[in-house]
């Protein structure tokens, strides 16, 4: 924790819509320091919207999106790229640039935001690798990857920097169990190394939620929170069952028939 005790990040009645369309109707919520907080919800529920949101991509119609106790919408561009060096970020489909190799979207951070030399770079990218489970592939080329492959190098671009705070957007989509768990692994091992403060946006229920310190899920516009994520599955208030089942129904019942 922080020393004044207020959280890292924290929506305050935050309001988007597209046009007609409604996506965060009033939405807060707030995420701890060191903690993981997994955003949960059906497709197109706004779980990216709110990822933008955070990283000042998109500007909310009304609230506050609070970064270490500021108010980063209306800050000015200078400030607002001040804020953003604390993110490593993990886009949905990994983002990587197709004409740069492994190693070179990996050194991308130290290469813009450090003066290192060559060589430390090298060192730095290479022990990352490893971590990642990609040394000897640093040569390949995106296309040349599979999707966890991408996966990982973008979780290795997203962690180069040590950043304070990451935001992957379903980091495991696509995979298969096997490479999901090794995510997974990877994710406890680094925030246990790194101490970061993650947010999850995931589709992976329930799995997922061992990670979690606090789940967030989204539907129709709206936010419900669990600090407890076992608190979820014994749930029996109908407002939440309802809840559960519009937007994980499937995943949710087929727990409950194991
Ligand atoms: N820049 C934009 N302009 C217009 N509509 C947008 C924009 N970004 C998002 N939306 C709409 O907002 C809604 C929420 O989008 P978002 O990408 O956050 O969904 P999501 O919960 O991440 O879904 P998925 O699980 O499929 O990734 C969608 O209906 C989407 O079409
Ligand atoms: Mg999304």
């Amino acid at each position: 924790m922080n020393s004044t005790n207020q959280p890292i990040i924290q929506l305050v009645d935050v309001v988007k819509a597209f046009g007609a369309q409604m996506v965060l109707d009033k939405v807060s919520f707030a995420v701890s320091e060191g903690k993981t907080t997994v955003i949960a919800g059906g497709s197109g529920q706004g779980k990216s919207v709110v990822l933008k949101l955070i990283l000042g991509l998109l500007a909310p119609d009304s609230g506050q999106i609070l970064v270490n106790g500021q108010d980063i919408c209306g800050m000015r561009q200078q400030d607002l790229n001040q804020v953003r060096m604390a993110f490593g970020v993990l886009f949905q489909g990994a983002a990587l640039l197709d004409s740069l190799s492994v190693f070179d979207n990996v050194a991308l951070p130290l290469e813009e935001r450090t003066k290192l030399h060559a060589k430390e770079i090298r060192e730095q990218v290479m022990s990352m690798l490893d971590k990642v489970g990609l040394d000897g592939h640093e040569q390949k080329f995106p296309a040349q990857l599979s999707g966890g492959m991408k996966k990982r190098v973008g979780l290795a671009r997203a962690l180069m920097l040590q950043p304070k705070i990451v935001l992957f957007d379903e980091p495991t989509t696509g995979l298969d169990p096997e490479k999901s768990m090794e995510i997974y692994r990877l994710f406890y091992r680094t925030q246990e190394q790194f101490g970061y403060t993650a947010v999850i946006v995931s589709h992976d229920i329930p799995k997922i939620f061992n990670l979690a310190d606090q789940v967030i899920l989204l539907n129709n516009g709206k936010v419900v929170s669990f600090n407890n994520p076992r608190d979820l599955q014994g749930v029996e208030s109908v407002g939440i069952e309802e809840f559960l089942n519009n937007t994980m129904g499937t995943i949710y019942r087929s727990k409950e028939l194991e």
